[in-house]
């Protein structure tokens, strides 16, 4: 079944050059790409998206590090779009996630985790409403 779902590449995935790489691997899992754009989070817009974390005692991290640099977002679209895109990203902690998976080859951080994506579906459209406003 057809879902569509957004993941963001990281400033730290935008610093290491890897947006390419990683475009390119969901691309050729056989999504298609039906946005695609660079920015950077304001204060207010990542509070927003990570809105579910705000009680967390890394939020302030999380929030710091997001607006820290230049982001990419993508809406995908494809076959259980949701799932699929939470198994090629890997593990919320780089160091644990499996090789193969986005993190599990490009990094060892956690806060630092190179991308983000949607969860669920109503992550996806709350996130997406954040992002493509
Ligand atoms: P992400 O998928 O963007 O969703 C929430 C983010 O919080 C997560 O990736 C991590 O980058 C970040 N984070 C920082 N510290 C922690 C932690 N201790 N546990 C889970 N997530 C964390």
């Amino acid at each position: 079944m057809a879902e569509r779902t957004l993941f963001i590449v990281k400033p730290d995935g935008v610093k290491r050059n890897l947006v390419g790489d990683i475009v390119s691997r969901f691309e050729k899992k056989g999504f298609e790409i039906v946005q695609l754009k660079m920015f950077t989070f304001t204060k207010p817009m990542a509070e927003e998206f990570y809105s579910v974390h705000n009680s967390k005692p890394f939020f302030g991290e999380l929030v710091s590090f997001i607006t820290s640099g230049k982001v990419v977002a993508a809406v995908i679209e494809g076959n259980n779009a949701i799932a699929t895109t939470r198994l090629m990203i890997g593990a919320t902690k780089s160091y644990e996630a499996t090789p193969g998976t986005i993190r599990g080859d490009f990094g060892l951080g956690i806060t630092d985790n190179i991308i983000h994506a949607s969860d669920s579906k109503e992550s996806f459209e709350k996130e997406v409403a954040v992002v493509f406003k």
